[in-house]
Formats: C-alpha cells, structure tokens, sequence
C-alpha cells in the first residue's frame, strides 16, 4: 500500500504541474451554503505559476489540506508561507480579486519530515495550516469536526469535494461528489471510481459524511483515488498543535 500510495502522490503531483487536472470529475456543483468548511488555497510559486489546492476548516485558526500542496524542489516552507494564501466564504475559485471570499494569510505549517520532493507517500500527506487570524464564523465558515472514531466502513457512502478544474477548464467552482469506500487499511481509504474522480486542485479537499447533525471530516484527497485518514494522523495533530486541534 505505501509503494502505490507513493507512486500515486508523485504522478498527482506531476499532473498538477504538466497536465490539465481533474477534477471531482463526474460530481456536481458544491456551496459553502450547504457545507461551510470548505476553503482553498492559492501558492504563488517561484515560477510564476499558482497552484490551487483545496481544504477544510477545522477549527477558527486551523485549516487541514494535502502536504504535496506546499511541496517544490525548489522551495521551502518559508517561502510557502508567505506565498500562500487561505480563501473561505466563496464557491468561486479565488482569481486574485473575489467579490465574496474572504483571504488569510498563514502564520505557520505543520507536517511530517520527508526526505526530498519525490518522498511521497499517503501517510506524510496531511498539512494543518494555522492562520494568522481567527476566522470568524458564520452561516458559511463553520469547523468539520475531525474524525477521531466514527470511522467509514467498507462499502459506506461518505462525499469529497473540492475545486480543482474539470478536464480541458479551468478551475472555477467547487464540485462534489458521493462514492463508496471499496478498500481500507490503517492509514488510508480508497474509493470507486466509477462514481466520480478527482484531480490536482482537488487535493486535500475534504472525504466527508454527517453523522447525526454534524459534518465529519474521515479524510483528506490525496491523488488517484486514495484517502489518507484523519484517524491514522489524530495523536500527531494533537501533539503537534499542542491540543489546539483535537479528534
Ligand atoms: C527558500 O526558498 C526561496 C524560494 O526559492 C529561496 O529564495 C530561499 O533562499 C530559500 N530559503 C532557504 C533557507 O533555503
Ligand atoms: C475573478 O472572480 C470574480 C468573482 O469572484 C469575478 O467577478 C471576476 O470577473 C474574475 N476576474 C477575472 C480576471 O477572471
Ligand atoms: C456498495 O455501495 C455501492 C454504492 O453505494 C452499491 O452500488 C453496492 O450495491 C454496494 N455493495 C454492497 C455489497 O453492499
Ligand atoms: C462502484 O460503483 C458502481 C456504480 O455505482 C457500482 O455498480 C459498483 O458496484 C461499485 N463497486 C464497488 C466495488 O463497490
């Protein structure tokens, strides 16, 4: 499993750069109207390029998203930090100028140690961003909460979402999608493809279900079709954030 999760980070990652991403390919429009933890992330790269990436807020500070987001061979987490930037409120994809999203700015990142850009793997995936203002929270910016036990099952329905562009597009709004979990271990989910696909600016959009009247949040998107679970990360999250974040 950690071989192919691998294999699959680095060609999500290599999609992102060379090719036209999918996204939550075979989905349907998303709002922050109906799930209000949806946010985006916009990297500003030495290059030139942006890259787009989705996430989740999970606390007023917190916001979790895929690791590979703020990952080049040629830049740093410092850099990333000051070239990144958080958007909530909007189901837009953020363009530099947003009539309705609100922009933060990021005070720090935390994440697992790898050894260089093509060190992929699911289990080093996750990135828990802090901001360096409070969001303040409102019909449309609430928290998912962290999934710390009510773990999916085999075959369990649960959405994700996220705004990467669809194929020959580009990136304009968010989609979701529903699909079935046909695969699971420890550290990740894998669900049906059949159903719906995702692609590079879906990654570390939510993998997500209600149980009773709460928004779950099981996992992150990580590539292909492959779900690291925030279970697997919940006692680092803690430790790392010194219980700021709990699941
Ligand atoms: C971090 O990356 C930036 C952008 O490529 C570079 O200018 C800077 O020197 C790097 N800093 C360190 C400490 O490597
Ligand atoms: C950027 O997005 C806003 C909506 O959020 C839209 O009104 C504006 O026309 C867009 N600008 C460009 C250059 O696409
Ligand atoms: C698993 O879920 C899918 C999609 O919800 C459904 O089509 C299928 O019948 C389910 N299979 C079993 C064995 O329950
Ligand atoms: C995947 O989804 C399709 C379409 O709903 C369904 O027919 C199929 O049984 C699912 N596969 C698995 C392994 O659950």
């Amino acid at each position: 499993m950690s071989f192919m999760s691998k294999i699959i980070g680095i060609a999500t990652i290599l999609a992102a750069l060379f090719a036209p991403a999918f996204s939550v390919n075979g989905g349907q429009p998303a709002t922050v109207q109906e799930y209000p933890f949806l946010a985006q992330l916009t990297i500003h790269k030495p290059n030139g390029h942006t890259g787009r990436c989705s996430g989740s807020i999970v606390a007023q500070q917190f916001i979790i998203s895929a690791y590979h987001c703020i990952v080049e061979p040629d830049f740093n987490d410092t850099y990333a930090i000051e070239n990144t930037l958080v958007i909530t409120r909007t189901n837009d994809a953020y363009n530099g100028s947003s009539t309705d999203g609100i922009v933060h700015k990021v005070e720090r990142f935390y994440h697992k140690e790898i050894d260089g850009y093509y060190e992929f793997s699911a289990e080093k995936d996750l990135l828990i961003i802090k901001l360096t203002e409070p969001i303040e929270y409102n019909e449309v910016q609430k928290p998912i909460v962290l999934d710390g036990k009510e773990n999916l099952k085999l075959n369990d329905s649960a959405i994700f979402a996220g705004i990467g562009p669809l194929p020959d597009q580009m990136a304009d709004i968010f989609r979701e999608g529903e699909t079935n979990v046909i695969a699971l271990d420890q550290i990740v989910y894998q669900y049906n493809e059949s159903i719906v696909q995702s692609g590079g600016g879906d990654s570390g959009g939510p993998f997500f279900s209600k149980v009773n009247d709460d928004w779950i949040l099981h996992g992150i998107i990580h590539g292909g079709n492959i779900i690291p679970r925030i279970s697997y990360f919940c006692d680092w999250i803690k430790e790392v954030t010194e219980n700021e974040l709990n699941c």
